[in-house]
């Protein structure tokens, strides 16, 4: 059980996440989800080539005015700038919340070898408390959800909700705001309609398991995947349908004391997944601050400009600035696509996340 001093803790750092006009860059891709977004730019996936990725990515001059927090890797949070700061010493001179991904990737899930479950808790509270004397004041884990003809089975989403909450309670003893993911993928043929569905499950599984073990939350944030058409449906993908289908699911299932909910891109295009937050916010007010922790959606044009190359360097930084001023006025519901003007954007359909 946490003390009333812990939870005021956790929500001062939850709803600092969750600030008016700010988001979360996700940074924390593993070594081999990074090497396929350098073989796109033909860069050599090496520790160096790494640590100056990240750089660029979270020393972005002024980035702090839209980015509220950064969630690392075990590699990154280990890591410093070219000046020799640690990366969590620059985030948190910028007032900018370092994070860290804290589960171990995904494993078959027994019986059922199409879905997962996601690796990490042995050992979990030690490596809880390592991270947060290093700074990190926030972790995240994330499990998924596959949809198919057969799939999601219960027993699957019960199993991740299971282990989702137990992940929660960890962070939570250890003083650190967990970011609850349940990504339901956007792989598949499925309808709108059919993801609907499966979002409702989940989150209402994810939400009974976090509250039989007794996560606060008010100290948590949820990182949710939208209510989308499938990507091989066909189906036209409408900000407003989209907006509503999602919504609808949050206000079966998610906590009225909830400090907030960020999205994942999840393999939209980065337009794409600003228009369809910026809609999110045309049925506002909101019960709950609704912003992005986008990965893809704020990197992917910055990475094809930067290319590796210090020479590009400034020029990736300020495509990186606009994709996250972009995303922050989304989170208002005040972006417009007549503010893309000068800059191009990536399509997206780049190779999963995690
Ligand atoms: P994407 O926005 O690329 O889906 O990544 C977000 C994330 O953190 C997935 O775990």
């Amino acid at each position: 059980m946490i003390n009333i001093e812990q939870v005021a803790e956790l929500n001062k750092i939850a709803k600092q996440m969750v600030a008016p006009g700010k988001g979360i860059l996700a940074a924390d891709e593993s070594m081999n989800t990074v090497g396929k977004r350098f073989a796109a730019i033909n860069l050599e996936n090496t520790e160096d080539n790494r640590r100056a990725f990240r750089e660029m990515l979270l020393t972005a001059p002024g980035e702090g005015r839209y980015i509220s927090g950064v969630i690392l890797f075990d590699e990154t949070i280990h890591q410093a700038t070219s000046s020799h700061k640690t990366f969590v010493d620059a985030l948190q001179e910028e007032n900018i919340l370092p994070g860290i991904k804290v589960d171990q990737g995904l494993a078959e899930f027994p019986g059922s070898p199409s879905e997962k479950v996601t690796k990490g808790l042995d050992g979990l509270s030690g490596r809880l408390r390592e991270y947060a004397s290093m700074g990190a004041r926030f972790a995240k884990w994330r499990a998924v959800i596959t949809i198919t003809d057969k799939t999601p089975s219960d027993a699957n989403i019960r199993q991740n909700a299971r282990d989702l909450a137990a992940y929660a309670l960890a962070c939570q003893e250890a003083g650190l705001v967990p970011m609850v993911e349940p990504e339901v993928l956007l792989d598949g043929n499925h309808s709108l309609a059919t993801c609907e569905i499966v979002l409702d499950k989940t989150l209402r599984a994810v939400f009974e398991e976090l509250a039989k073990a007794g996560a606060v939350p008010s100290g948590m944030v949820l990182k949710s995947s939208m209510a989308l058409p499938g990507k091989d449906s066909g189906q036209p993908a409408i900000p407003d349908e989209i907006a509503r289908a999602t919504l609808r699911v949050f206000a079966e299932t998610l906590p009225q004391d909830l400090a907030g909910v960020v999205f994942l891109s999840g393999g939209q295009g980065e337009i794409q997944a600003t228009e369809n937050l910026n809609a999110m916010h045309q049925h506002g007010p909101l019960p709950w601050p609704v912003t992005f922790s986008y990965a893809r959606a704020l990197q992917d044009s910055a990475t094809k400009v930067w290319q590796g190359k210090d020479a590009n360097l400034a020029a990736a930084q300020r495509v990186f600035l606009h994709r996250a001023k972009m995303n922050s006025l989304a989170s208002q519901g005040q972006y417009a696509p007549e503010l893309e003007k000068g800059f191009e954007t990536s399509a997206g359909g780049e190779a999963t996340q995690d």
